[in-house]
């Protein structure tokens, strides 16, 4: 049990999502095996078919056993887990869901005789998050009407609106409803392990930072690669597409990560503020330059998916080249490729260092058979490999590269905490810190919007399923 955590309500708006099926309640359960949840907690699932308690209940379970099955431990304990789960069945774009949901916050809270704390967390399609919490808000819910001691927040999902005029207005509604220290914008790649360890690694190190410009660094790269399609997902990326999907969150906040100056201090604020000036300073893509540093592909047979338009041209990979325009990496390319069936699943940053400045041991045409580079593994799986040059055995003086390598699995042998499992603890206790700041969302989707806008009606370049997708030239 978690004594420093309050007791209160979790409340789960789509509640039958496929998120909440594999992640969210399999990351609640698995906090409430280590201990992590208060003594008393209840977590309301909120969807809109007509079921009860009981049969959330058993949905959950379900989930939990598929999707968890390393922490299921005695069965008891997933009873006893599910005896804190309850349902209410709601139109979210209906007030009379939430007079339902007030009553069965409130059936807890006299129960169990504590004050409201409460989260709640959109796992909805962004297009309801506006009427959700409009309708939190007029039913007494919202962070900023509360009246009694304890706590409200609202966790929401990405996406965080379509574009940066739809984010602008959900941030409107959102402020209108809970200040932004109560608003947590989750992007669940921040949760990952690899990626909290980019902080760590650079600014708990002495021998990197001193490295870490445009001095020494030549290019920086970005993967996320999947192997696999949009799945059962057509609708959704039809109207998303990759850089509103990946590039936007994941992909800028592993840029951020990379880039950003030291934080004056470890707190959120500080950590947030130099992430958004990351953004700030990336050189802006105009019609003039964004083809010359943009490509986007579709993968072969992504028009024959389901819920996917006969001539669509939605992309399903891009390649772009970014500049951050400041004073430590004014000139440095930072490539950044995401594809959906590409030809593995990875997700890497590599930062490869400027050749030494004369290239007396190996290939005289290139220094890169060789060159010094950083590879950041964030999956599959969680490294830091230091790639230099070693003599190769014999006679000759010439180089081959070789590798140093930090594995998490090898070099720390506790427990490792699910993303979300890690970021929904952090919610619950209000650390910030790991979730996007209303500034920093606005300024993602100002990047994206500007690649979109100059892009428009370009016809993605095909790529066959399983190869690396068109490059960028
Ligand atoms: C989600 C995207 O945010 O991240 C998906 O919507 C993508 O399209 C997923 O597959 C990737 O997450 P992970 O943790 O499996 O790399």
């Amino acid at each position: 049990m978690n004594r420093q955590l309050d007791n209160f309500t979790f409340v789960l708006f789509g509640a039958k999502s496929d998120l909440a099926s594999r992640k969210l309640l399999p990351s609640l359960y698995r906090l409430a095996r280590w201990g992590q949840l208060p003594e008393k907690y209840r977590i309301i699932g909120v969807a809109r078919s007509d079921i009860g308690h009981a049969a959330f209940r058993t949905l959950a379970r379900e989930s939990i056993i598929a999707h968890a099955p390393e922490t299921i431990g005695d069965e008891s304990q997933l009873d006893s887990f599910c005896e804190n789960l309850y349902y209410v069945c709601a139109d979210f774009t209906q007030s009379e869901g939430y007079v339902s949901l007030r009553e069965e916050i409130d059936r807890g809270i006299a129960h169990e005789a504590s004050c409201s704390n409460l989260l709640f967390y959109l796992s909805t399609p962004p297009g309801l998050a506006p009427h959700i919490i409009d309708n939190l808000e007029k039913n007494g819910l919202g962070g900023k009407s509360i009246t009694c001691k304890g706590w409200r927040k609202v966790v929401i999902e990405k996406p965080y609106g379509f574009d940066l005029e739809t984010a602008r207005e959900l941030n409107a509604i959102v402020a209108g409803a809970f200040h932004e220290e109560q608003t947590y914008r989750i992007d669940h790649y921040l949760g990952k392990e690899p990626v909290q360890n980019i902080l760590v690694f650079r600014f708990s190190n002495g021998m990197f930072e001193p490295l870490w410009n445009r001095q020494y660094i030549d290019n920086v790269s970005i993967t996320i690669a999947e192997d696999f399609g949009i799945r059962t997902r057509g609708a959704y990326y039809e109207k998303s597409g990759l850089l509103r999907d990946i590039i936007q969150n994941h992909g800028l906040q592993l840029l951020a990560s990379i880039v950003m100056e030291p934080p004056v201090d470890l707190s959120a604020e500080a950590v947030r503020d130099e992430k958004e000036k990351v953004l700030r300073s990336l050189r802006p893509l105009t019609t003039d330059n964004v083809r010359k540093n943009v490509v986007l592909g579709q993968y072969e047979g992504y028009r024959d998916e389901e819920d996917v338009a006969p001539d669509s041209i939605v992309e399903t990979y891009a390649a772009v080249r970014l500049y951050v325009d400041n004073w430590r990496w004014k000139g440095v390319p930072f490539y950044m490729k995401a594809g959906k069936n590409l030809a593995k699943r990875v997700t890497e940053i590599v930062i490869t260092f400027k050749c030494p400045p004369q290239n007396f041991f190996g290939h005289p045409e290139s220094c890169s058979y060789t060159a010094n580079q950083i590879i950041i593994q964030v999956q599959p799986e969680e490294t830091i490999a230091i790639r230099f040059g070693a003599k190769r055995p014999g006679k000759e003086l010439v180089t081959d590269p070789v590798f140093m390598k930090f594995d998490y699995k090898t070099s720390f042998e506790s427990k490792k905490m699910s993303p979300y499992q890690r970021l929904l603890l952090d919610a619950m206790v209000g650390d910030q810190m790991h979730f996007v700041r209303q500034d920093t969302v606005e300024s993602s989707w100002a990047v994206i919007d500007s690649i979109r806008e100059s892009m428009k009606g370009v016809v993605p370049e095909p790529y066959p399923v399983h190869s690396w997708g068109p490059e960028l030239k």
